[in-house]
């Protein structure tokens, strides 16, 4: 790895343990002004200082994000559909490399679609991007989406897409959390986070699922809903960040998040 690539990924999995706390803000790109993100600026700054980095769209981050703020940032460089429109896994790459070196970001981000008609597409939009990605040093991080088809995270399916990512090139991989976790992290031979998905029933059922993530050998959490629709979205993303980053039990982080949601943060 050349420095600049090492150094990108070192903003973005700390040193100290190799993990990291990302914050997912990025679903305006086909959700447009989805609950708790519509005014973007309100719901984000106060988490700065919580997580370890933000994963965004440009319009989100040259319109809402100060730029005095030193966070690694992590460009979603996907979309061109819409939760209204078509298929939600036809997708094409929205941002030059060029762009994204202006935005002085850490990483890009891109979604795949295996199993769907778009799978070819959006793996040929991961391979391309990876080409001119690792030209200037820069990660790519690739998310195995599965739109609307929420019953597809399971181990199988979440393998074969992680593998696939990684074979191609993909320098990180986001996924989901599922049953047989661990089978998903042994066949794929880059850095794991997991996303949230929707809003759970509890904080509890997402502190639960970071901690057996971390246990099960993910290296983080590119996680939004299940922060910042909360009610307490402060309390919420201390309370991951002590799991991913102080190894804290489920207990430990529920027993944080009361202590802070009762201080009213
Ligand atoms: C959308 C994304 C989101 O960033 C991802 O789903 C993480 O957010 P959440 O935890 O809300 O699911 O990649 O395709």
């Amino acid at each position: 790895m050349d420095w600049g690539m090492k150094n990108r990924m070192s903003r973005i999995f700390k040193p100290d343990d190799g993990h990291t706390v990302m914050l997912a803000v990025d679903h305006g790109y086909f959700l447009g002004p989805v609950s708790r993100l519509e005014k973007p600026a309100e719901t984000i700054e106060p988490l700065i200082p919580l997580v370890d980095s933000l994963m965004l769209t440009r319009g989100l981050l040259r319109n809402c994000i100060n730029p005095k703020y030193n966070i690694p940032v992590v460009l979603r460089v996907s979309g061109g559909n819409s939760i209204i429109g078509g298929a939600l896994s036809n997708e094409g790459i929205t941002v030059s490399m060029q762009d994204a070196l202006r935005l002085n970001v850490s990483a890009v981000a891109l979604s795949i679609y295996v199993g769907t008609d778009h799978q070819h597409q959006t793996l040929i939009n991961l391979a391309n991007l990876i080409n001119a990605a690792e030209d200037y040093g820069i990660p790519v991080l690739a998310v195995t989406a599965v739109g609307k088809e929420l019953e597809k995270r399971d181990a199988r399916y979440l393998s074969l897409s992680c593998r696939i990512a990684a074979e191609l090139g993909a320098r990180i991989v986001k996924t989901y959390y599922c049953e047989d976790f661990e089978k998903v992290i042994e066949s794929c031979p880059v850095p794991v986070v997991i996303a949230g998905g929707p809003k759970m029933k509890s904080e509890l059922d997402v502190l639960e699922i970071a901690y057996n993530a971390m246990a099960r050998g993910a290296k983080g959490v590119d996680m939004g809903r299940n922060i910042w629709q909360s009610e307490w979205p402060q309390a919420m993303a201390s309370a991951i960040s002590s799991i991913v980053h102080k190894k804290a039990s489920v207990k430990q982080a529920v027993d944080l998040f009361n202590s802070l949601k009762n201080r009213g943060r």
